[in-house]
């Protein structure tokens, strides 16, 4: 990180606040500034009381001796404590009553010719049934606690049931994201030391299969480890198969027992590994243990989406990212909350697909991302408004910073300006939501999540950590260890400590700019890095750029971001043709697509400028940030004092003008 990047120009202004409704707040857990100003000191002041108390709403094997061990940058949370996430999602929540709740509410992609979709409702006894079942069949083929399952499923309950099962036997999950490529899926096979993939013969989207099973057979070419592979059947195409390796998973469940014990594990046990894009190639495997993160799921489910037992929740992220991990599955199912899951795409048949879904089945609370919400104002509002969305009592984003004009439209138009908004702000890292109103307390702006939830020290400062004024834009750190914190990076234990905890000696550095305003609240502006943010999916340029590298017409590559309307972020990419090879129009087609191939679409660049040189610092260093304002603005007014050669950037603009 450069000296100057710890500075932030902040241009934003946004003065609309929007208190509670006060029906709400009646009702709230937390139901005034008071109260959440006393329960936040609490937690920072006396974190082992604080969070002590809270964890009684867990189940326990055996409680824990200490509530904290913290030898900075490590943390133990709730050391000797023994419990089974598993358990807690599904056992502990039918022992409270609700073993005839439904757990699952899944709805197909697929409408009938009456324009019905399928819809599987499951309780939390059948989906511990369920679980069972499967977990008796992955010990039945050797699974044993402590190894990696990789998960690469399409959005259906089994995904779940295939998370839960790993949970309840102590085998650590590795979900990989349903829309990325057989390179992705061998690199982090290859990384997590897994030998069990569960997939399906294929998924649905848009319409169309996305061909799962085949893109892990593609995988397994290129890595030896994986020695079974579970299929799900969900599209009925015919796949491939490779005897002794695959395995049908109504095979692998066939005669199992409903009955599994679940395993008492270490509350620092590793409950699951999910790959992030880091700043360099390597897929970083952000590494999450069991009882801490267990609970700051369940307690930022109770109080910032304020869940009551009758209500019906939905997150509309994927299993593939940690919002799916956090929001979908675990937090609401330990919160004992219906969860819905949507198989598909916001756009199929059309974009009033979503507002079908709340209507059809009176969703309360909803939680999607800025990205989609962009898409839904541009498809038009008429496809809202033919559909009732009474029932929504609360609304939640998260992902990216949320630009006003879409926070007032979700309030206005999809809310009714009855429904409060929580802008969660989080990360793969964090594990759990760390910034964000709550509800019944919180009056909120728009375009800022407002202030920190229980347990959470963040603050804006300075490289040295000094906290800066208000109002001017700095480095946002955590300043105190939280229960859902990251504990390591798979098969890398120093980069973690040096990834997050040396550009700020001694504090947790997120990576994310931020100011505070007069009132405190935070205000995210996005990453000081070079990470991209499109669609609210962060994508490392390093990966994008040795995907170009790696296509035999091209030496070098340097990928940004470029602000784009609907994905918040788009991808421009500055190329450099080995000698001998021409520019051609062809020639960019073919490079988007071959990184598509070799990541997934969602890492398509949507620009491709051919350059013969790049800019860089003398130590060979390339100035992602002068090509981000050239792709951005056509103009390079930043520092350029490092720049080893003036003459490149002028050939660059050069090229942009022709
Ligand atoms: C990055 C984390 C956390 C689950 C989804 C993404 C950005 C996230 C917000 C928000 C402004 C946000 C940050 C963060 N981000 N939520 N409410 N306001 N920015 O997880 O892929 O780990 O990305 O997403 O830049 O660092 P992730």
């Amino acid at each position: 990180m450069a000296e100057n990047e710890s500075a932030i120009q902040s241009s934003l202004q946004e003065h609309r606040i929007f208190p509670p409704p006060s029906a709400f707040s009646a009702k709230a857990h937390v139901k005034s500034m008071d109260e959440y100003k006393r329960m936040w000191r609490e937690s920072i002041d006396q974190p082992e009381e604080f969070f002590g108390r809270m964890a009684q709403d867990l189940h326990w094997f055996k409680k824990w001796d200490k509530v904290l061990d913290w030898k900075s940058p490590y943390a133990k949370w709730f050391v000797g404590g023994k419990l089974n996430v598993a358990y807690n999602c599904l056992d502990h929540q039918i022992d409270q009553g609700r073993g005839d709740k439904t757990a699952i509410l899944w709805e197909s992609e697929a409408l009938d010719a009456s324009g019905k979709p399928e819809v599987r409702k499951i309780t939390y006894r059948a989906l511990r049934d369920d679980v069972c079942r499967f977990a008796n069949g992955l010990k039945k083929l050797g699974v044993k606690k402590g190894d990696r399952i990789t998960i690469y499923m399409p959005m259906v309950p089994e995904a779940a049931v295939a998370m839960l099962a790993c949970a309840r036997i102590g085998a650590a999950h590795s979900v990989i994201f349903g829309g990325f490529s057989s390179q992705a899926i061998s690199d982090r096979v290859e990384d997590a030391k897994s030998n069990l993939i569960i997939t399906a013969d294929g998924g649905v989207r848009r319409g169309g299969d996305v061909p799962l099973k085949e893109n892990v057979d593609n995988a397994l070419q290129t890595t030896s480890l994986v020695k079974k592979v579970i299929v799900l059947k969900r599209t009925g195409k015919p796949v491939k198969w490779v005897e002794g390796r695959d395995i049908w998973w109504s095979d692998v469940i066939a005669g199992q027992s409903a009955d599994c014990p679940a395993e008492p594990m270490d509350a620092e046990d590793m409950l699951y590994v999910l790959y992030t894009s880091g700043s360099t190639g390597k897929p970083k495997g952000i590494l999450h243990t069991t009882a801490g993160y267990l609970l700051s799921c369940q307690m930022t489910c109770k109080y910032v989406f304020d869940l009551r037992d009758e209500d019906l929740y939905w997150c509309s992220a994927d299993i593939g990212w940690v919002t799916g991990h956090s929001y979908v599955v675990y937090g609401p199912l330990a919160a004992g909350t219906t969860t819905l899951m949507y198989e598909g795409a916001p756009n199929f048949p059309d974009f009033s697909r979503f507002w079908a879904i709340i209507e059809r089945h009176k969703v309360n609370v909803f939680y999607t991302a800025p990205t989609a919400i962009r898409a839904f104002m541009r498809a038009g509002r008429e496809l809202v408004d033919k559909h009732n969305l009474s029932s929504l009592r609360l609304l939640g984003t998260v992902g990216e910073p949320i630009n006003p004009e879409a926070w007032m439209w979700y309030h206005q138009v999809i809310g009714h300006g009855k429904c409060p908004i929580v802008d969660t702000w989080w990360q793969t890292e964090t594990g759990a939501i760390m910034i964000t109103p709550l509800p019944g307390a919180t009056p909120t702006k728009p375009g800022t999540a407002t202030l920190p939830f229980f347990g959470i020290d963040a603050a804006v400062v300075d490289r040295t950590g000094k906290e800066l004024p208000a109002n001017q834009g700095g480095l946002l750190v955590i300043r105190k260890p939280w229960p859902s914190m990251l504990r390591g990076i798979f098969n890398d234990p120093d980069r973690y400590a040096r990834q997050y905890w040396t550009d700020v000696p001694g504090m947790y550095f997120s990576g994310d700019g931020a100011r505070r305003d007069e009132d405190g609240y935070f205000w995210i502006m996005g990453r000081v890095d070079d990470v991209i943010n499109v669609s609210g999916h962060r994508l490392g340029t390093m990966e994008i750029e040795s995907a170009l590298v790696s296509h035999e017409y091209v030496a070098e590559a340097a990928v940004v971001g470029m602000p784009h309307d609907l994905k918040g972020q788009g991808i421009a990419a500055f190329v450099t043709l080995e000698a001998g090879r021409q520019p051609s129009e062809n020639l960019k087609k073919e490079l988007i697509a071959w990184v598509g191939k070799q990541i997934g679409s969602l890492a398509k660049p949507d620009q491709i400028r051919f350059t013969d040189s790049l800019p860089k610092t003398r130590s060979g260093k390339i100035m992602r940030r002068l090509l981000k304002e050239l792709a951005t603005s056509g103009e390079v007014k930043g520092d350029t004092t490092t720049l080893e050669d003036f003459s490149v950037l002028a050939r660059l603009k050069e090229q942009d003008e022709k």
